[in-house]
């Protein structure tokens, strides 16, 4: 009898235990850095193995990055920002300096290397933002690259070269997706990368953010940016019907390359994602479920209407949240990622797309500073100069939790003056002084969270290894994702055909 009950418990103790989510095989993250504290990369490459994670893309040689990921079987997208596309495209040595310092030190293709699989020579540099600025120096810079791989012994497609380019590199002459075509003043050059994907059996390499077209396109079909769009809006298209525009993006782009001769290219989606507040479409749940479509619609490789066999690689955007991006496209930039700066899950999901949503394994062995918060200060008697301190505080840190639809947003002026005291407080790592704001802040070891505003608490520096370069990137390059507004009105206009006709 005991032996039976012993048994069961077994059993069900077996049953219980979460196996590892499995992640499908095309499914790997965008791993960013601009961030005021970076967590220990050996930190993080624990959590991508927790989570079963297996690729990730990097938009720069970082070496603390690169000597956690060695010797693990990680393959690694690897970016080259885009202010060096000057120098690499004009001068091959640049190049092959480069290669031999970003690549060759790493020992890709070795068991303890760095399993490097890519090199991205710019990114989205052809966006119309850039005014042109990189559109000729891309393609020779991509030239260049290859062949200083070839020559330093990565040739024969160990390491393959592409460039992501954003949504904005293609348009349509209608509001169809079938009517695609690459972007007039850029068609020369897609053409002439195109070629040497095809050659060289490399990816083409784009970045879709349906956040965008809801953010950005007054009167969007809010169900049209989602994957389970509750079935009352699509798009017609000869026959076919459009019920999330990610799959009409992704065909404007096949109807653009077959327009040009190109039929067979493989397509990777390099970033794609959904951020978690900051703004009143930003938010967990929106998140959570635009992820749980996404990866329902991998699991089942439901291609697209023009590629019905479509199963794309995706890199997810992003990993973790970064909060010294900058906020110029919008205040949620900086909740970009699937869980917090000190590596947490913020909303449960399922990475196979079987719909089991739990919490993913957050980062172990976080080094946080000590467990108090800075707030608001009632009983101070000087209230009156409550808004310039806090003008202050949000002028030196991060504020974009308390915009209006935020996580702490609309709550109250007091919880407003916790929050941007906290956020100064904790990235002064609480130094006492930083928690004064004339008598108006105090310092608690209460967590002063409620419902979705999380105060968070500072981790400790993070010291790379001796012969790593760190500091903060420039941020130049970096992901801005735009999809093209001719684009976008088009999409609208069709939107109204078709709900209006
Ligand atoms: C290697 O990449 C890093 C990071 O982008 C960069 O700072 C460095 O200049 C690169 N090395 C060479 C020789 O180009
Ligand atoms: C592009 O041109 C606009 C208008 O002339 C200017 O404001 C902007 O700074 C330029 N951007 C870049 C990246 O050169
Ligand atoms: C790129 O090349 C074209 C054709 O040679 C030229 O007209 C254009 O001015 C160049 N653009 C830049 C930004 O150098
Ligand atoms: C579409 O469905 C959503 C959710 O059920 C609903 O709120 C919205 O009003 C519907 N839109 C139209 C145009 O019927
Ligand atoms: C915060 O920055 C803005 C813009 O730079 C400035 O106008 C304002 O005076 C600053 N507020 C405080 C309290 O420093
Ligand atoms: C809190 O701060 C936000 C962002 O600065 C502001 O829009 C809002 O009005 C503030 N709320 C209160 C009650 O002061």
């Amino acid at each position: 009898m005991a032996r039976a009950m012993i048994l069961l418990w077994a059993l069900t103790l077996i049953l219980l235990v979460p196996a590892i989510s499995v992640v499908a095989q095309t499914i790997g993250v965008n791993w960013g850095t601009i961030t005021f504290r970076q967590l220990d990369p050996n930190i993080v490459v624990k959590m991508l193995h927790d989570n079963g994670f297996k690729k990730v893309k990097l938009f720069e040689p970082d070496s603390g990055i690169l000597d956690a990921l060695a010797g693990t079987d990680i393959e690694v997208m690897l970016g080259i920002p885009n202010y060096f596309l000057q120098s690499l495209s004009s001068d091959y040595k640049s190049a092959q300096a480069w290669v031999k310092q970003n690549v060759t030190t790493y020992n890709p293709g070795k068991k303890d290397g760095v399993n490097i699989k890519i090199v991205t020579v710019g990114n989205e540099a052809f966006l119309t933002s850039y005014n042109g600025t990189y559109i000729n120096i891309t393609y020779p810079a991509m030239k260049n690259i290859y062949k200083a791989l070839n020559e330093a012994g990565y040739g024969n497609k160990q390491i393959k070269v592409s460039t992501p380019v954003n949504g904005d590199v293609y348009t349509t002459t209608s509001y169809r997706p079938s009517d695609g075509v690459f972007r007039p003043d850029i068609k020369d050059v897609m053409i002439q990368i195109c070629e040497f994907l095809q050659e060289n059996e490399s990816p083409f390499i784009v970045n879709i953010y349906p956040f965008f077209n809801l953010y950005q396109t007054p009167g969007f079909p809010e169900e049209y940016a989602f994957f389970d769009n509750n079935g009352n809006f699509s798009l017609e298209d000869h026959g076919a019907y459009y019920t999330n525009v990610f799959d009409a993006n992704v065909d404007n782009l096949v109807a653009s390359m077959r327009k040009a001769k190109f039929d067979n290219l493989k397509i990777v989606v390099g970033e794609v994602g959904w951020p978690s507040d900051g703004n009143v479409y930003a938010t967990p749940k929106n998140a959570q479920r635009f992820y749980n479509g996404l990866f329902k619609k991998l699991a089942e490789k439901k291609g697209t209407p023009l590629m019905p066999n479509l199963d794309p690689e995706v890199y997810l955007f992003c990993l973790l949240d970064e909060n010294f991006k900058s906020t110029d496209p919008g205040l949620f930039e900086r909740h970009w990622g699937m869980f917090t700066f000190d590596g947490q899950p913020k909303y449960p999901m399922d990475l196979s797309g079987k719909g089991q949503n739990k919490m993913l394994v957050g980062a172990k062995n976080v080094p946080y500073l000590a467990k108090q918060w800075c707030v608001h200060n009632k009983e101070a008697s000087n209230q009156q100069d409550l808004p310039e301190k806090v003008g202050y505080a949000c002028n030196n840190t991060d504020c974009t939790s308390i915009a209006e639809g935020a996580s702490c947003g609309g709550i109250s002026a007091d919880m407003n003056a916790s929050v941007a005291f906290n956020m100064y407080y904790q990235m002064q790592d609480q130094n006492k002084k930083a928690c004064d704001f004339q008598g108006l802040a105090k310092i608690t070891t209460n967590d002063p969270s409620t419902g979705n505003c999380h105060f968070p608490i500072m981790i400790k520096k993070y010291v790379p290894s001796s012969h790593s370069h760190h500091g903060h990137h420039s941020g130049a390059g970096y992901s801005s994702s735009y999809l093209s507004l001719p684009f976008l009105f088009q999409i609208v206009v069709g939107i109204c055909l078709v709900l209006f006709a």
